[in-house]
Parts: structure tokens; sequence; C-alpha cells
């Protein structure tokens, strides 16, 4: 039976086994995994994330057996890269628990935020986001939307010299903050910037991503489905046949596809709390990403929907 690699892909990522193409080449369920280059490091991570905005729930079995089994799912498929922050109500206790008890610390690259001003509030915060993620260090710690960014810089630098942090960067999803942000970034070493960017909101190509790229920044985009809104915006339209040439089924594929297609951008972090959504969204690390051409295709047909 002859195979696409498209078929071959969702085969293989729905086996999570390894499998052999005719050629004798053989991809095992991660292996196939797209990943870039951290610019500070060089350290490669998976291009496709999770956000967990909506991991805050309660206690109950019922509340976080679906979470963990997305977040099983997301590692067997190859996924490393977690987002969190303080403010997502409980997520980092639930993070914190269910990574834990899947015993995966030591596979995830985890990120979090401080949101507070002033050098000990800022300390005093992720102290206590080491406790709740129950984890001895970060991987990546963000200034959240801005917040207290002067105080946080210096405790954040320290941490890191101390090798409690190995990442800094910054975050917003506001296009009102990108000026202040970007006053930010033309100053401030940083080893990652998150933003949001989308086929909806592409106002981060002017002239954030181009910054980061000249500045050496890794790219975190978040929102590349505007928190799920762009879904309804598409409604039924079906994903059009051309994205099949850039290996991409679905709706939320050709929108990841995009995100990450943009040269400046490492990986997204896409909020999934379903393990279909986790399926789906990491076949967009999959395959090849659009071309120059391809993207603007892309536009002018989201912008025709
Ligand atoms: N300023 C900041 O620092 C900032 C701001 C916003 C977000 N973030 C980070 O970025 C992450 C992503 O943002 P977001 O979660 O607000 O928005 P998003 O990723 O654009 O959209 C998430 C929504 O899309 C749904 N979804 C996911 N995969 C899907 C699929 N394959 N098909 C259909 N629906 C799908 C999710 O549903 P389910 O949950 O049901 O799977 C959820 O409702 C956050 O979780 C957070 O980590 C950071």
């Amino acid at each position: 039976m002859s195979v696409t690699r498209r078929e071959f892909n969702k085969t293989a990522l729905l086996t999570g086994g390894a499998i052999a193409l005719g050629g004798g080449s053989s991809l095992a369920g991660t292996e196939d995994v797209l990943r870039r280059a951290i610019p500070s490091s060089g350290e490669e991570i998976p291009i496709v994330g999770l956000g967990t905005n909506r991991y805050g729930v309660d206690t109950s079995d019922a509340a976080r057996a679906p979470l963990r089994a997305a977040l099983n799912r997301f590692r067997e498929l190859g996924g490393t890269v977690i987002d969190t922050a303080p403010s997502y109500r409980t997520s980092e206790s639930v993070l914190g628990d269910l990574i834990a008890d899947l015993g995966i610390r030591d596979d995830l690259f985890v990120a979090t935020k401080s949101d507070q001003s002033g050098g000990d509030a800022v300390a005093g915060q992720m102290q206590e986001s080491l406790g709740k993620l129950k984890t001895k260090s970060f991987d990546l710690m963000q200034v959240h939307n801005l917040r207290g960014w002067q105080d946080a810089f210096p405790v954040m630098r320290k941490w890191k010299a101390e090798g409690r942090i190995r990442y800094i960067g910054i975050t917003t999803s506001n296009a009102q903050q990108y000026a202040d942000l970007e006053k930010i970034m033309q100053h401030e070493d940083l080893d990652f910037v998150q933003l949001n960017y989308s086929l909806e909101q592409r106002e981060a190509a002017e002239r954030l991503l181009p910054l980061a790229a000249d500045r050496g920044m890794a790219v975190m985009v978040n929102r590349a489905f505007g928190g799920g809104r762009i879904f309804d915006a598409v409604g039924d339209s079906p994903v059009p046949d051309w994205a099949g040439e850039f290996d991409c089924s679905s709706w939320a594929q050709f929108l990841l596809k995009y995100a990450l297609s943009h040269p400046a951008t490492t990986v997204a972090i896409p909020g999934m709390t379903k393990t279909k959504h986790v399926e789906d969204n990491m076949m967009a690390a999959r395959g090849r990403l659009p071309d120059a051409e391809e993207r603007r295709q892309m536009e002018a047909f989201y912008d025709a929907l």
C-alpha cells in the first residue's frame, strides 16, 4: 500500500510506535517532531508546546483526570515545553501534581511567570512557584505582561547565576503593550519573548518578530487560535486542499503552521485541555512548514473567509 507522508505521520502518531517506511527509514512516535534552537544557547526544543491557562482546576479526580490524560499524551507525542503562571488559578499546583504523578519532570521544559513588583515580592512568588511545580529550578521564568520588569530582571538574573533559572523572558498578549515591549527588548538581554501572533492578529510581525531575530531572542507564540475565537470565525469552512502540500489537515494545524512558519518564531503554546486537541495540534509539529508564498496564500484565504 502506498502511504503519503501525511498518512504515514498520522499512523505514527496514533500508534505512538516505530514504523518503517519502504526506504528503510524509521520514525518513532517522537523522532519526527520538528525542533528549533533557542538562539542564546543552541538548545533545541519541539516547536509545539502546551499552554495551561485552563489547568486551574480543583483537586477532584473528575477535574484532573482529563488534564492528566492530555499531559501524558502531549509527552508521548514528543512535547516538552509547558507554559503556566501563578495567575492561572491553581494551574501551577495542578501541573506540579500531575508531572510528579507521571514522573516526567526531567523530560519537560517548564516555563512560568512572575507578575510582582519589588525584588522581595518577585523572589517570594518564584519560591512559591518552585514549591507548587514541585521542581528545583525553572527552565524559563518570564515577566508576565511586563509587570514589574525593572525589579524582576535583576532577581531573575541572580537566580539564573545560581542555577535556579535556565532562561529569562517577558510576555504579552496585548498589542497595546507592543511599544513598551519593543523598548525593553532593545536594551535588555533576554533569552525569550512570548507574544500573541496568529492569522487573526499579525501585528507582531511588523516590528517585534524581526527585532527578536535581530536580538537573538527565542519567540514563544501564545494565542495562535485567538483564545479559540478563530475556530468560531472559520466555522464549517473546510481547510483548503492545498494545505495538504505542507502536511496540514485541520484548522488547528493551519493556524499553528502559520504562526510557526514565521522565521523568527521558535515555539507555539496552544492551550489544550483535551487529548483529541493534543493529538491534532502535535501534528503541526510534523511534516513541512509553509514557505513565504504559501504564507501569503494562507493570509489571503483567511482574509476572504
Ligand atoms: N500574556 C501572557 O503571558 C499570555 C496570555 C495569553 C495566553 N498565554 C499562554 O498561551 C497559552 C495559549 O493561549 P490560550 O489558551 O488563551 O489561547 P489559544 O491557544 O489561542 O486557544 C485555546 C483554545 O483553543 C482550543 N483548542 C486547542 N486545540 C484545539 C484544536 N485542535 N481544535 C479545536 N480547538 C482547540 C482549546 O480547547 P481545549 O482547552 O478544550 O483543549 C482552548 O479553548 C495559554 O494557555 C497560556 O499558557 C500567555
